[in-house]
């Protein structure tokens, strides 16, 4: 799609009734309809093994690589096929192999999985600095300080979310990338929230490693995600020592450790059971759509949905507040509440068909591109009244 052209809104290709208003994508967001044709293509060629060709895993395997590089930009081959983001974490601590005790900067209350693998991996303990934001919100001004203050400290690594999962706080991360690049250290990106939506263009933020998974914002299935490693991690040892990391390793064979070298690039990454195709032609058919769409588009419609709903709440001047513009990712809007979430708002929301996420005491709105204006009216209506209610009561 050409970046300049509005995109409009896509409900007709997802199966959502009109009365729910579903702005959840952050936590999970729904398969489109034309999944079900793919799904039942898999479940087809699983049921009758026989007919399947003998290279159809390894054609679906490079489909969906080349579609998860089409969207970062990135060499085909310098994407790895993953199950979670944990794991690309623990693939990016096992190749670069950093000293105990390095020094890691990660963020206040970020993923678990960004985080759990520096500060809790009884095999490979850091020493963890964790940047807590200002009361601007602006996580970028906040990292930026504690990068260079540690740099004198010998700052090993950056291991982060670029859109804060719990605030929707939007790192700007090529400045971090600019900044590391001056103290040499190495840059970890957990992508969750921004491929699909954010320019996360590899070329230009050089990570080290960057992960993404399909099961929100690229609308795939769960146990799908990819890790891009920069080319001067691809001689690193993987997590699994697989058959399919190997240049020759085959069961057909007379012999079958025939070649033990490693591929020379990041495939050798690749998860054990890759070849669940079923959910690896979900994942592509997910990620073609939003390429397809190309960020640019989705951002600023995801953009304009959550401005509305800002707006809104400010008009019907309910007592709550959200980020400023300038600190938050377009496509997420994080309420917080000056008294304190009432413990039953998303469930009062819900009986509105409203479906959102209560996150660290601020409620996650996350609109899709099956979102339209309407379900932004909806969800301030339902909010004011929910408020009414929960406040009450
Ligand atoms: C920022 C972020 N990272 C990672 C994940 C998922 O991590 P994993 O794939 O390791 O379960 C989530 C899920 O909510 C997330 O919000």
């Amino acid at each position: 799609m050409n970046p300049a052209s509005p995109l409009p809104c896509q409900r007709d290709l997802f199966d959502i009734p009109r009365e729910v208003c579903f702005l959840n994508a952050g936590s999970w967001s729904p398969l489109p309809k034309s999944a079900a044709e793919v799904c039942n293509q898999g479940f087809a060629r699983k049921s009758r093994p026989w007919e399947m060709s003998a290279n159809l895993q390894n054609e679906q395997c490079t489909a969906a690589r080349e579609t998860a590089a089409r969207i970062i930009n990135a060499d085909t081959n310098d994407v790895a096929i993953i199950p979670s983001v944990g794991y690309g974490v623990a693939t990016a601590a096992k190749a670069m192999n950093l000293p105990e005790n390095s020094r890691v900067i990660v963020l206040e209350d970020d993923h678990s999985s960004p985080v759990l693998e520096w500060s809790s991996n009884p095999d490979n303990m850091m020493s963890v600095r964790t940047v807590s934001v200002g009361s601007d919100g602006n996580w970028t001004a906040a990292l930026l300080a504690a990068i260079q203050e540690e740099s004198a400290n010998d700052l090993a690594l950056v291991s982060v979310s670029n859109v804060h999962w719990a605030d929707g706080g939007l790192v700007d991360i090529q400045a971090v990338r600019a900044a590391l690049t001056r103290s040499g250290a190495m840059l970890v990106i957990d992508a969750t929230h921004a491929v699909g939506v954010i320019d996360m263009d590899v070329t230009q933020l050089d990570p080290d490693f960057m992960i993404f998974p399909t099961y929100k914002w690229l609308l795939g299935p769960y146990g799908r995600a990819f890790l891009y490693v920069a080319k001067r991690h691809q001689n690193s040892l993987p997590l699994e020592q697989t058959m399919s990391g190997r240049q020759r390793v085959r069961a057909e064979d007379p012999v079958y450790f025939t070649d033990l070298t490693y591929l020379p690039d990041a495939r050798r990454f690749d998860m054990g059971q890759r070849d669940f195709f079923i959910s690896l032609d979900l994942a592509q058919h997910g990620m073609e759509l939003m390429a397809n769409w190309g960020h640019a588009a989705v951002s600023a419609r995801l953009s304009g949905l959550t401005s509305r709903i800002a707006d809104g709440l400010k008009d019907a001047a309910l007592p709550v507040s959200v980020p400023d513009k300038t600190v938050r990712a377009p496509h997420i809007l994080c309420v917080s509440f000056p008294t304190g979430m009432p413990d039953a708002l998303p469930a009062a929301l819900k009986a509105r068909n409203v479906y959102v996420a209560p996150r660290l005491g601020r409620l996650r709105i996350t609109p899709h591109v099956y979102n339209d204006e309407a379900d932004c009216d909806h969800f301030v209506s339902a909010l004011r009244d929910a408020l009414h209610e929960t406040c009450a009561t």
